[in-house]
């Protein structure tokens, strides 16, 4: 979604801005712009379109060592050079950039603007500039104090960064609901929503919390809350390698990130098995075994495919905790009214660590006083910060849009938790054992599919032009039905739907047809002669069959078009193995029909917004 970078120092402002920028892209946009002060004036450059459109207008050389700049996921108003920011008021004095969206647009248009205020734009945030501008001349006094006049009034959400003309080398960011992230550098300092923006330049970070004001200038900082109160902060120090966002030879972040899972599967469950006891190690979890055992009952919550690996995480806890596991759509969550128990698990999945709905999922069941674990990939994001306990990824960060090393590790995770339960419980020793020996094959499980890429290209060429899919699975197969479906909508814009397979001839069987390829997850297990019956019934209405599975049962062959072989494995993570097909189904059907694949329309990486 929307990103922000802002520089303050004694060098020149515009390649920063430009460079956070360019490492802002992956969240999705569709405008960008930069805004410098130099020579008591305030420079404002923006456009519609990507960062080339923008870097087409810019002179050779731009003067000025204080600015701010933005990528723009539209929201208010379509994504025009006019809704794109910086927005700058009609004095020219304050630049703004904003994340967020404010809802009482109308009512401060009336309390902070002068009557005859003409709007350039269609955006919420164009407000902000003209009331800022306007507050600070009639109030005068420090810059900040302008700012958190008018934010005081604002209801709705916002990461802001403002630059003023007549305050040069001095910043103003603020936070309340939409990240931002102070670095601390040399003799300048610098501010973004993403730590991705800023890790080139340093590793002294402070995370602002909801509620903060922090001014910035190239001597360093100071924030403070709306009401002016000080507020004391440490600086974290960014850990580990500094993660350039690089295709490493890949055609698409998304072909590279789908080879990474053995990888990076390898990451999640490193350093997490414990071979004495078969069972998992997680410390992070803020858990004694007596606080497990006391759990009656988990509830996963998560947005997207952060929802769908809850979905498939419920189905391992459930089969070897046998504790009742169910996953739930975060944004409905608060919505309606959750009973929270005090003897409930509860887990938020998230792989940027900032979707708003999840982090308002969280914040309503602390209310209440329920204790929530996160599964996180992005470290010090929002959410890990505010849960309870947690177990991070430690996948990397992932560019392309359209998330999969995040969500096999999410799968990964809950298989970890899930073997953890299970030894508290019945799990035995042998099968606990069992699982530790199929979590360290996992990643040879997934290499296997991986090699089938050429395999996988060619089903996908003869699908890539149908208008419509279905993904079908039956009991853990389901989820990994939904997240096939998913990724084959995100990336190809191709229409899919997942139905679980005993659904079928309650409905959609209306729309099978030849010209609808139905892609079909067949785990080996008992169900498989009810899979098979299920095969039968899509064959008769002629669609075409695209079998996954793990079984060699020969009628599949026979019955299915085309088969993607699974190697055999643990029931409990053949789901895992079964995604990362389907990852790569949905990435030639892209590739195929010339997608966006890294960042398909309409899409944003992180949602930050309601
Ligand atoms: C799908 C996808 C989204 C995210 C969802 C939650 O490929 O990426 O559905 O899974 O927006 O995002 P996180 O995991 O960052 O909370």
């Amino acid at each position: 979604m929307c990103g922000i970078i802002a520089f303050t120092g004694n060098q020149a402002a515009a390649p920063i801005l430009l460079d956070g920028l360019r490492r802002l892209e992956y969240r999705g946009y569709d405008s960008a712009g930069i805004c410098v002060f130099n020579r008591k004036k305030l420079y404002n450059w923006k456009s519609s379109g990507k960062l080339s459109a923008l870097e087409s207008l810019l002179p050779d050389s731009i003067l000025g060592s204080t600015g701010i700049g933005h990528t723009r996921w539209a929201t208010h108003g379509a994504p025009t050079n006019e809704n794109a920011h910086p927005h700058v008021d009609t004095t020219g004095r304050i630049a703004v950039v904003h994340n967020g969206i404010i809802e009482n647009v109308d009512s401060l248009r009336l309390s902070l603007l002068p009557a005859k205020t003409a709007l350039l734009s269609e955006t919420d945030t164009e407000i902000l500039a003209h009331a800022i501008a306007h507050t600070a001349t009639k109030q005068g006094g420090p810059l900040i104090d302008a700012v958190r006049t008018v934010l005081r009034q604002v209801i709705g959400t916002f990461g802001i960064a403002v630059i003023d003309r007549d305050n040069p080398g001095t910043l103003i960011v603020a936070r309340s609901g939409s990240p931002v992230i102070l670095g601390i550098g040399d003799g300048e300092m610098f501010a973004a929503s993403d730590v991705s923006a800023l890790s080139r330049y340093t590793r002294e970070l402070v995370h602002l919390d909801d509620g903060e004001v922090a001014e910035l200038t190239p001597q360093g900082f100071t924030v403070t809350t709306l009401d002016a109160s000080p507020r004391e902060k440490k600086s974290t120090h960014l850990q580990g390698q500094l993660e350039e966002h690089d295709k490493a030879g890949y055609a698409h972040f998304l072909l590279k990130e789908i080879n990474e899972q053995p990888e990076t599967v390898k990451r999640a469950i490193s350093g997490r098995l414990d071979e004495a006891f078969s069972t998992a190690h997680l410390g992070g979890l803020n858990l004694q075994a007596r606080d497990l055992l006391d759990v009656k009952r988990i509830v996963i919550l998560g947005c997207g495919s952060a929802l769908y690996a809850g979905m498939a995480g419920a189905h391992m806890i459930e089969t070897l905790a046998r504790i009742p596991a169910t996953a739930e759509a975060a944004a409905e969550f608060r919505y309606r009214n959750p009973v929270i128990e005090a003897s409930t698990l509860y887990i938020a999945v998230s792989q940027s660590g900032e979707t708003f709905d999840t982090l308002a999922a969280i914040r309503e069941i602390k209310r209440k006083g329920g204790f929530v674990l996160g599964l996180v990939n992005s470290v010090g994001s929002t959410i890990a910060r505010e849960v309870d306990g947690g177990v991070y990824m430690h996948a990397g960060p992932e560019v392309s849009v359209a998330s999969t090393k995040a969500y096999t590790s999410m799968l990964t995770l809950f298989a970890l938790i899930a073997l953890l339960l299970g030894r508290t419980r019945d799990l035995s020793v042998q099968q606990g054992s069992g699982l530790v020996t199929s979590l360290h094959n996992l990643p040879v499980q997934i290499d296997y599919v991986l090699q089938q890429h050429k395999k996988i290209a060619s089903i996908a060429k003869k699908i890539a032009h149908s208008q419509s899919a279905f993904f079908i699975g039956r009991t853990d197969g389901y989820p990994v039905a939904l997240e096939g479906a998913q990724k084959l909508k995100e990336i190809s814009y191709i229409h899919a739907e997942a139905y679980p397979a005993s659904e079928l001839k309650h409905g959609p069987l209306a729309l099978v047809t030849e010209k609808t390829p139905c892609v079909v997850i067949l785990q080996d297990s008992d169900l498989l002669a009810k899979n098979i019956s299920t095969l039968e019934e899509i064959n008769a209405r002629s669609a075409p069959i695209i079998a996954v599975t793990d079984s060699d049962e020969p009628r599949i062959k026979k019955l299915a078009a085309h088969v993607i072989d699974i190697p055999k494995g643990d029931a409990l993570l053949q789901p895992i193995v079964m995604g990362v097909a389907l990852q790569l189904l949905a990435y030639h059907c892209a590739l195929h029909l010339k997608r966006d694949v890294d960042q398909p329309r309409n899409l944003a990486k992180s949602v930050t917004v309601e």
